[in-house]
């Protein structure tokens, strides 16, 4: 058996561990690995495919990023290639994908991404393809798995910055709100948002009212708590109304969420009279070492992608129904989005305690 994995899509704490955990899985069966840079780019680079061996693996469990890299921009179905004149024309390079993996004699690909990067690996299916998906997302919004690995770690970063915030937002009578990651669903920012003690969580799932908001802040200050802690999904969007999107585009004319972040603060300090901050916390939301959570569902996928692979169970995805680590069919979990349900016990339990969601 020769196994190829790649990295689709952005990064996410834990990649490392998956690619390890399977190469050991792998060879432990006699088989061997490649690997493929940059998503799916590798396949039409020179350097692109790479050996992978218990050596090559060693010592990156802890590590964040991906030994492979990873780019959102490489769909083999739409693939940006430059003309004569300087242009981009988007062409379909998929039959190059499948004839290139025969030509490398790979019998499977492990497929480790999001969204954007499963959805591909399961057209490839169609086109022929015998693949497994890996679940990898900060945002966790992968139908089909309790988690994905990643999100714990971006969780785990957002609640240590919101911590740090409540101390100078006192200090200052301040009220700060921090955007957070999350794409179009709330997991990130009610995560961290309830871990931290936020006084307000807004998400893409509740729309919120201002108005709301600003009583709650009214409130804390009427009741000698003189500042106030608010989180604000990316996609978070007032009632009636829409998300907000960054006025340059990022690269293949893709719209960028936001920009709420700073929205909703001048409006609330409007409203309040009461001095208002807000920050971005971005990227670093992605970055780092994966946190023991993370490393241990990364381990447990990749393993479980290679006993897929054996049992020759191909065109699915591993997945945590949580104790369990399972597989669930690749188009569907590639298809749908797995909103934060808004009666959900976190959100009721928020809600218990006085933790306001704006509407
Ligand atoms: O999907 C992960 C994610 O970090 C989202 O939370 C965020 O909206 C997006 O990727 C940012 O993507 P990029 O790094 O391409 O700007």
């Amino acid at each position: 058996m020769r196994v190829a994995i790649n990295t689709g899509g952005g990064d996410a704490p834990g990649l490392n561990a998956v690619v390890r955990a399977a190469v050991l899985a792998a060879e432990r069966r006699g088989w061997d690995v490649v690997g493929i840079r940059r998503g799916y780019d590798g396949l039409f680079m020179d350097d692109g495919v790479v050996s992978l061996t218990t050596g090559s693996v060693r010592g990156i469990t802890h590590l964040g990023g991906t030994i492979l890299g990873a780019t959102n921009r490489g769909n083999p179905f739409s693939f940006p290639v430059r003309q004569a004149d300087g242009g981009i024309r988007m062409v379909d390079r998929s039959d190059e994908v499948v004839s290139r993996m025969q030509e490398l004699k790979i019998d499977c690909l492990i497929a480790v991404g999001g969204d954007g990067s499963l959805g591909i690996a399961s057209e490839l299916a169609n086109k022929g393809l015998k693949v497994i998906g890996v679940p990898k997302t900060i945002d966790n919004d992968l139908p089909g798995t309790t988690f994905t690995f990643g999100f714990h770690t971006a969780v785990q970063t957002a609640t240590d910055a919101i911590d740090k915030l409540h101390s100078t937002a006192q200090a200052h009578q301040r009220v700060m709100v921090v955007e957070l990651m999350g794409r179009h669903v709330g997991w990130i920012a009610l995560f961290a948002g309830f871990a931290a003690t936020a006084d307000v969580i807004l998400i893409p799932e509740i729309p919120y009212d201002l108005t709301r908001v600003a009583a709650k802040i009214e409130a804390r200050w009427r009741e000698g708590s003189e500042f106030a802690i608010i989180v604000v999904a990316e996609g978070a969007m007032p009632k009636g109304g829409e998300a907000s999107y960054l006025e340059e585009v990022g690269k293949g004319g893709r719209r960028r969420l936001g920009g709420v972040g700073k929205r909703i603060s001048r409006r609330l300090e409007e409203l309040t009279g009461h001095e208002t901050r807000s920050l971005v916390l971005g990227h670093l939301q992605r970055g780092g070492r994966p946190i023991a959570f993370d490393r241990i569902l990364s381990l447990l996928f990749g393993t479980a992608a290679i006993r897929l692979a054996e049992q020759g169970r191909f065109g699915c995805m591993v997945a945590l129904d949580a104790p369990t680590v399972t597989a669930v069919p690749l188009a569907d979990a590639a298809r749908a989005t797995k909103s934060v349900p808004v009666d959900g016990d976190m959100v009721m339990a928020a809600r218990a305690m006085g933790i306001s969601f704006g509407d």
